[in-house]
Parts: structure tokens; sequence; C-alpha cells
């Protein structure tokens, strides 16, 4: 089969044929219609974060495709099926996934990173994790379900509990972030957007948002935000990963206020601690979703109450795949994603 192999930092995806991937009796074997690019495979590439794989490795883990081979335990599936593989797979033995919190399961397996994953033609997958997709959602499109969905979606529904009428801000209306503005609004929350790039800000708008906030240095943002909602909001995302973001979204809740951090970051940020307890207010951080997240996210897609075409910018081949990767480095476009010929 044909794939895009990760070598090592700081040198372009080598496109070339590689042997096609065995499965295992409870493996599927899915020939990939399309696979989203994402930040983290710049973490591998351009900033030395080390694969749980030593390369080479097939990169790649935001997976739609169809069922093409099925391992002999395999039940449950057809082939030829639509299929969603998700990001991580999990364990289902450990403390943590026997507590419903399978996203940061001791065991879990990431493709792309623990092992090979779908910037290929085909890729192996355990058929436990496997999704159905229902045939009337584009295949290609649906990709983005695996990761710029369903992160999103545990921030705002189990991180944040956003309920309706809620006060939200979002902080960074990237890929992540634009998808919490969608989610948070389509649960009946007042959001506002925050971004430095004004057509993020629009794109934000077209997917919910009501109000929207150009992202400055300083104090300004949060007191603006604290203007247009009377005090503060009541749960603010962070989807950026910049300790100065995360202080702002803090400044910018109401009393009892929710932070929620979606975005990575390996520095320390300041909070005012005083706050934190005189107001009774909470910070959590969100890492991917749950297995159980997954049928009433398709759902929602399904039924049009979230969208996908308008969040996939740029679609390359995989031999075009260092050009997709170019463009999420230069912050162009919102999703990109290599779809399979
Ligand atoms: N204030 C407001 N917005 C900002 C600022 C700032 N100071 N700095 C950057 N942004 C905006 C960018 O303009 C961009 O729209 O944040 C957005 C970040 O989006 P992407 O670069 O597309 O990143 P995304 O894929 O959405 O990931 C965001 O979530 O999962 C994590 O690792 C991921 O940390 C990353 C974060």
């Amino acid at each position: 089969m044909k794939a895009a192999v990760f070598y090592g930092p700081h040198q372009p995806l080598a496109v070339k044929t590689v042997p096609d991937p065995e499965i295992g009796p409870d493996e599927v074997l899915v020939k990939v219609a399309a696979c989203g690019l994402c930040h983290t495979d710049l973490h591998y590439i351009d900033h030395d974060v080390p694969t749980a794989k030593k390369p080479p490795l097939i990169l790649g883990h935001e997976v739609s495709g169809t069922i093409q081979e099925m391992g002999e335990a395999v039940r449950g599936f057809s082939l030829g099926e639509h299929v969603l593989v998700p990001a991580v797979f999990s364990c289902g033995r450990c403390r943590y996934c026997r507590q419903g919190r399978e996203n940061i399961c001791e065991n879990m397996t990431m493709p792309g990173n623990h092992v090979d994953g779908g910037y290929a033609e085909l890729m192996a997958a355990p058929a436990k994790d496997v999704l159905s997709l229902p045939d009337t959602l584009p295949l290609v499109d649906s990709c983005i379900i695996a990761d710029a969905l369903s992160t999103p979606y545990n921030a705002v529904k189990n991180r944040g509990k956003v309920r309706p009428g809620d006060r939200v801000a979002v902080f960074g209306c990237g890929g992540v972030g634009l998808n919490v503005v969608q989610i948070a609004a389509a649960a009946g929350a007042f959001v506002i957007a925050v971004d430095i790039a004004p057509d993020k800000l629009e794109a934000a708008e077209k997917l919910g948002a009501s109000a929207s906030v150009l992202g400055r240095e300083g104090k300004e943002t949060a007191r603006e935000i604290r203007r247009l909602t009377g005090g503060g909001v009541d749960i603010a995302f962070e989807a950026i990963g910049n300790p100065p973001t995360i202080e702002q979204a803090f400044d910018s809740l109401a009393k009892g206020g929710r932070l929620v951090v979606v975005g990575y970051c390996r520095h320390p940020a300041s909070i005012n601690v005083s706050k934190l307890m005189f107001y009774e207010m909470e910070i959590v951080g969100s890492l991917g979703c749950h297995p159980l997240d997954y049928i009433p996210l398709i759902d929602m897609v399904a039924r049009g109450t979230l969208q996908l075409s308008p969040l996939i910018s740029h679609r390359v081949s995989l031999d075009q795949i260092n050009e997709g990767l170019d463009y999420l480095r230069h912050g162009q476009g919102l999703r990109n994603i290599v779809v399979m010929d």
C-alpha cells in the first residue's frame, strides 16, 4: 500500500510503498477514505515531541473509511461498511477505564503515535473501538469527527457541563475552538468567540457565536467580555494552549465560573487563587473524549445540528501531504484533510 512515513523530526514525511498491515483476530482492516491533519503531528515533526513507537511510523489519527477485512473473531461489522476510527484506543480494563474515563486510560494506544495510523491506504484497528457511520453522512468529511469534533464535544458536555442559557467564552477559534463554539451554541449557550484573527471570528459567528471579541494582550480582552456580559461568563474554554490566554480566560469568568483548559501547553500559568477560593471557581482540564460520546456526536452530525463541511478548508492527496502540513504550520485554513485516491 501507499503511505506517508515519518522517519524522524525535521524532515518531510516520505510517501512510499510499504507492506499492507496485518490484522489480528479482534481487528479490522480499514480502507482509509480520509485522515485529518492535526497539530499533534506537527509536535512530532517540528517540535521534537517523541512518538511512543520509534520511527519509522505512519502518523495520522483522524480516520474515516470502509471495512476491507475482518479478523476471525470480529462480529457485527460487514465488508464495505462506513466506519470512523477513534483517535485513541483504550484498554477497557484499567482503573480509569472502569470509572468511565477511558480518555485517561493507563494503557491507551493512539494510532499515529503508538501504532501505525491513517496517512495510508489501509490501517488496522481494534474492532471494539471502531464506530459505524450512517451512509447518509459524507464519508470523507466525517473523518474530522474522530478528533476535531470529539475533543470539543467532551470539553463542552462533560468538562464544561454547558447548559442552555449559559454564557460561554471560547478563547481561540482554530480547528478545536470553532467546534467548541458550534457545540456550545447547539447546547443553547450564549457564546462569545475570542481570536486574534478576524476571519476566525467570522467563521465562529457562522457556526453559532452570538458575539466576538478581537483578542489583545493584557487585561482588556477579559474586561470587554465582563462588560459584554455584565459581570463575566459562566464557562470559559481555552483552546490555544498559551499561559497569557489561560489567564485571560480565567479573568473573563463570573463568580462561580468554570475554566476548561483544552489547549495543550507545557508552561505554567498564573491564576488568582484568592478569586478561585472566594468565588468558588473551578479549573478543569479536558482531553479527547470517551467511547460513549461518539454515538450522540455522530447523531448530532447526522441530524445537521453540527456541521462538517464549513470546517474543512483544504483537501490534499496523500502525495501532497507535506503541502497540507505546511498549510497547518502557517495557520492557513481551519481543518485540512488528506483524501485518499
Ligand atoms: N488570543 C486569541 N486567539 C489566539 C491567540 C491569542 N493570543 N493566539 C492564537 N490565537 C488563535 C489563533 O488565531 C487560532 O485561530 O488560536 C487559534 C488556535 O487554533 P489552531 O492553531 O488551529 O489550533 P487547534 O488545532 O485549534 O488547537 C488548539 O488545542 O488540542 C489542542 O494541541 C492543541 O494546543 C492546541 C489547541
